[in-house]
């Protein structure tokens, strides 16, 4: 059967948001809950779209969503968590109670699929609790089967306009001269939002998708360093980049932790131990993905002669 109505679960976001475009373009009829009307706002222009203040972590109003949808993408994600072990308590919430409660809403609405993004680097016993919670939320969404067919995405670190990666560090280098970094070395591989999107359109209509696992990367890895550096460069703020040792880049995440919404953590510090790159193929099914360099200058601001230049530089060894 195919699908025709989706629940985007986080639709709001980032990524949802480039979902939502994607679906909407396809004929899609979308449901996108947000705790905030006006943080969706944006999407209202989109002509399929339903946007319904709601709790989704309340397993009564889930069932409630679920009702005649199709299928379902959850793509509630945090950063940050107070602490805990394996993993924070709002780790716990957003990574592994909603998954589970999806599965349970999902399997009663006789929902015939579920794509869940996950994050590149999830495990058990992984250096973070943002890694080990979110491989407990693949566990649980991977216990819908066999009633609910799902699909797993794990991306690396996402670019595109909007993104909270890129667009932080242009924030960092228009404002400081200098920029302590804690992470410098750790290797990533950044996907683009347009391929994330693309595939979870696929994967929604392509039988071959479901009980599958996809790794989602970019064609090419960066050190940090070497992206902020050409962050700096596009924007027109290149600036002397200081590559932290671990325990100073944990005291430096300790201190921005005391300030709302922080930029950083102890958490994601940890997480940076393990390289964000993929070992097998970067996309499924065989797709080209996308390259930074073609699509960053278009967002990032005033690139010049220099920048095209370094862009292509970027990813030579
Ligand atoms: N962006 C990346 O680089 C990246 C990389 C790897 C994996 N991912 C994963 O991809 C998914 C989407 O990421 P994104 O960058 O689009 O995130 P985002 O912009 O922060 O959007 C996440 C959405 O989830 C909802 N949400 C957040 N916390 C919630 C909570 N506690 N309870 C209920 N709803 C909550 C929010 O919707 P409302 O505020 O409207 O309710 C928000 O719009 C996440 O699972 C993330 O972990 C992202």
């Amino acid at each position: 059967m195919s699908i025709r109505t989706v629940l985007l679960i986080g639709g709001s976001g980032f990524v949802g948001t480039a979902i939502a475009a994607r679906l909407a373009a396809a004929g899609k009829t979308l449901l996108v809950p947000t705790r905030r009307r006006e943080r969706a706002r944006h999407l209202l222009p989109l002509p399929t779209v339903e946007l319904v203040e709601a709790d989704v972590t309340d397993p009564a109003s889930l069932a409630v969503l679920m009702t005649g949808v199709d299928a379902v993408v959850n793509l509630v994600g945090v950063l940050h968590s107070r602490s805990g072990s394996p993993y924070g308590p709002d780790f716990a919430r957003a990574h592994v109670a909603l998954p589970e409660h999806i599965v349970t809403a999902a399997r009663e609405a006789r929902v015939q699929r579920i794509v869940h993004i996950s994050a590149l680097g999830a495990a058990a016993d992984g250096p973070s609790g943002y890694l080990r919670s979110k491989a407990a939320g693949e566990a649980a969404i991977r216990a819908a089967a066999p009633e609910v067919g799902w699909t797993i995405l794990r991306p690396s670190v996402i670019f595109g306009p909007g993104d909270r990666f890129l667009n932080l560090f242009a924030g960092l280098l228009k404002r400081f001269p200098v920029l302590p970094l804690g992470g410098a070395k750790a290797r990533f591989q950044p996907v683009y939002v347009g391929d994330v999107a693309a595939v979870v359109a696929e994967a929604l209509e392509r039988p071959d998708a479901v009980g599958q696992t996809f790794d989602m990367a970019g064609p090419w890895q960066y050190s940090l360093k070497a992206l902020v550096e050409y962050v700096g460069t596009l924007t027109g703020h290149p600036r002397p980049v200081i590559p932290l040792p671990e325990g100073l880049a944990l005291l430096q995440a300790a201190l921005l932790e005391c300030l709302p919404g922080p930029l950083m953590s102890r958490d994601n510090v940890r997480s940076m131990r393990v390289p964000n790159v993929v070992n097998g193929p970067a996309q499924p099914w065989g797709r080209r993905p996308t390259a930074l360099e073609t699509i960053a200058p278009c967002y990032l601001g005033s690139i010049n002669k220099r920048g095209r230049y370094d862009a292509f530089q970027l990813h030579r060894p």
